[in-house]
């Protein structure tokens, strides 16, 4: 299948509030410099996980992968950017910690993987609902939400690689190489999942949906950029890893399901067909590898990864139940409409 040709880097989105307007302000201006004058935004207003500060943090993270189109580069490393950053960090990081609540001491990394393995036979998240009642046009809103992460699959947790060491990291490193394709770019699932998007009759562009996803969709990918971007939470970039790997299996069986119901083109089918087989074993080397191999060379990071375990759960548990309300509502859960 012939993808259409897309830039490299992305254009920048539209800005939605005084936060996203400033940063976006911001960076079409000319080559930044390295001097620290304090970007000046009203954040203490900006609910941590509404559209404007979800936005604005998203910008800002991807100056670290693909930047934007006709943007300086030098913007990544500039200081009163970085330093908005951290405050747009604070306060959502704080929200996600006030909702995950207290890890108590005895908690172990182990259970918590126990726990997100074993999902019931019948949900409530659009999985489920896609499986036995879901419309093509519902499948296609999933797969526009999913589409800021599908199509840079990988790249997040890729940051912590240089943060491990020793099983920890060839583990990590070797379902990673899964995720990249194996070596074979026609396998990398960034395109698998272009090929679906096209399939499906969508925009396959990498950010070509940044203007349509609703906040919830945006801060799932932020939370990934957060941990990955941050040694300090490189425990919370595991148990989010982990997470990811051990809830695939399932959940793509339900999208097969649902989209063999929908008679849905192969490509679409392809793509969590995929992930079906190969998750399943991932799942069992991030257990004991990855994460088993993390706590015994580093234990004081048990928490972290418990948390990050939880936090992903926080955060994905937002956009399923802003989907499935619109969807009850038979309205769109995208903010604009697409073709
Ligand atoms: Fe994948
Ligand atoms: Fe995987």
């Amino acid at each position: 299948m012939t993808l259409p040709s897309t830039l490299v880097e992305p254009a920048l989105p539209h800005a939605v509030g005084p936060v996203s307007a400033t940063i976006l302000d911001t960076l079409s201006r000319g080559r930044p410099t390295m001097h620290l004058r304090p970007i000046d935004v009203p954040i203490a207003e900006a609910d941590p996980y509404g559209l404007d500060l979800q936005l604005a943090l998203y910008v800002l993270y991807e100056l670290h992968y693909r930047g934007f189109h006709a943007v300086n580069a030098r913007w990544e490393w500039n200081p009163a950017l970085l330093h908005l950053r951290g405050r747009l960090e604070d306060v959502f990081v704080g929200a996600v910690r006030r909702d995950v609540g207290d890890i108590a001491p005895d908690d172990t990394a182990e259970a918590e993987m126990d726990a997100i393995s074993l999902e019931p036979v019948d949900g409530g998240g659009p999985s489920y609902h896609l499986r036995d009642h879901g419309t093509w046009e519902q499948m296609r809103e999933y797969f526009v939400h999913r589409s800021l992460y599908h199509l840079k699959e990988g790249d997040p947790h890729a940051f912590a690689i240089p943060r491990l060491a020793g099983t920890a990291k060839a583990a990590f490193v070797a379902v990673e190489f899964d995720e990249y394709g194996g070596g074979r770019s026609d396998r990398v699932h960034q395109h698998l999942y272009a090929e679906l998007m096209v399939a499906a009759g969508l925009d396959a562009s990498y950010l070509g949906y940044i203007d349509h996803v609703p906040a919830d969709a945006l801060a799932s990918v932020n939370l990934m950029s957060l941990f990955g971007l941050h040694r300090e939470l490189r425990g919370a970039a595991i148990g989010h890893f982990a997470s990811t790997e051990i809830t695939s299996s399932p959940g793509s069986r339900r999208l097969v399901d649902a989209l063999r119901r929908m008679d849905a083109p192969e490509p679409c089918v392809e793509f969590y067909a995929e992930h079906i087989v190969a998750d399943a074993v991932h799942e069992q080397v991030v257990r004991t590898d990855v994460v088993g191999d993390l706590v015994a060379r580093e234990p004081h990071l048990e928490t972290d990864v418990i948390f990050g375990i939880r936090a992903r759960d926080v955060v994905e548990n937002r956009l399923a139940d802003h989907v499935m309300q619109c969807w009850k509502e038979d309205r769109s859960s995208l903010r604009r409409p697409v073709g």
